[in-house]
């Protein structure tokens, strides 16, 4: 079944004062899937996010959402520093609350808005406590949530769980899938750990050095929900060795 790309990007260039990260590139995302970009430190992993969800400018080229400008559609973003992210006067609950404020949500349908999506996450905190009483993991959990709450189209997450100790990565990877498989939110992530990469991705987009190209989009044809086990599937590990080895043949270039 053909399906019409969700994000097209197109033509796109973009400098840092005399370094071109990307130049002329074109990329088709698909609606509905979970993607992974993966590729060499400094590549511009974060920069094509970030140019995709127009948090900074593109020197030319377009990208649309299904023929619409980021302007005119909703998105989430999660950032890798949580620490910065929430704001410290306001409970988890307000933070979560706070982007239905924009779209002019009564208090009573902001508050059942809240309700709706803490059903489902295994939320463990108190939402009546502030940021500075929630562990790293909660907080990013907040801010996870904070990003759902406008039922975005798309979803941004850049490296969310980078700083969180190991046991709290896993989980949040779970939770991550949970969503996704409910909402069926077309997310793009960036990882530096290949396993979390594969384990979430329907597709990962695998990047070369700057000037960056797309070097493969391999799918990743791998049952859901994706456990434990799946660390053992032999597809899965099919496709980490082919992205590992393209990643070192990147590095080493
Ligand atoms: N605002 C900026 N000003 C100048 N250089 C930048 C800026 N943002 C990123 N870069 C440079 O662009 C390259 C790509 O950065 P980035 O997208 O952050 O890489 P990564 O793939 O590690 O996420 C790097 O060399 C980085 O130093
Ligand atoms: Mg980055």
């Amino acid at each position: 079944m053909y399906r019409r790309p969700h994000v097209t990007v197109r033509g796109l260039t973009k400098r840092f004062g005399e370094r071109t990260i990307y130049d002329n590139f074109n990329l088709d995302l698909p609606r509905g899937e979970f993607i992974s970009i993966f590729g060499p430190n400094g590549c511009g992993k974060s920069t094509l996010m970030n140019l995709i969800a127009g948090l900074i400018p593109v020197d030319s080229g377009q990208i649309l959402f299904d023929g619409q400008t980021i302007d005119e559609i909703s998105f989430g973003y999660v950032f890798q520093n949580y620490r910065d992210a929430l704001f410290p006067w306001m409970s988890a609950w307000d933070n979560i609350a706070y982007p239905l404020r924009f779209q002019k949500v009564s208090k009573k349908e902001r508050d059942a808005r809240v309700e709706e999506l803490v059903c489902k996450f295994d939320v463990r905190i108190n939402l009546k406590d502030y940021p500075y009483q929630m562990s790293g993991g909660q907080q990013q959990l907040v801010s996870i949530m904070r990003a759902l709450i406008v039922k975005p189209e798309i979803l941004f997450l850049d490296e969310p769980f980078s700083a969180l100790d190991y046991e709290m990565t896993l989980s949040m990877r779970d939770q991550m899938q949970k969503v996704f498989m409910e909402t069926g939110t077309t997310t793009l992530i960036v990882s530096h750990d290949l396993d979390e990469a594969v384990y979430l991705a329907d597709r990962v987009l695998l990047l070369s050095r700057a000037p960056a190209t797309v070097v493969d989009f391999p799918k990743v044809e791998v049952q859901r929900p994706r456990d434990a086990m799946t660390l053992a599937d032999p597809e899965f590990n099919r496709i980490k060795g082919h992205c590992l080895d393209i990643f070192q043949r990147e590095v080493r270039k």
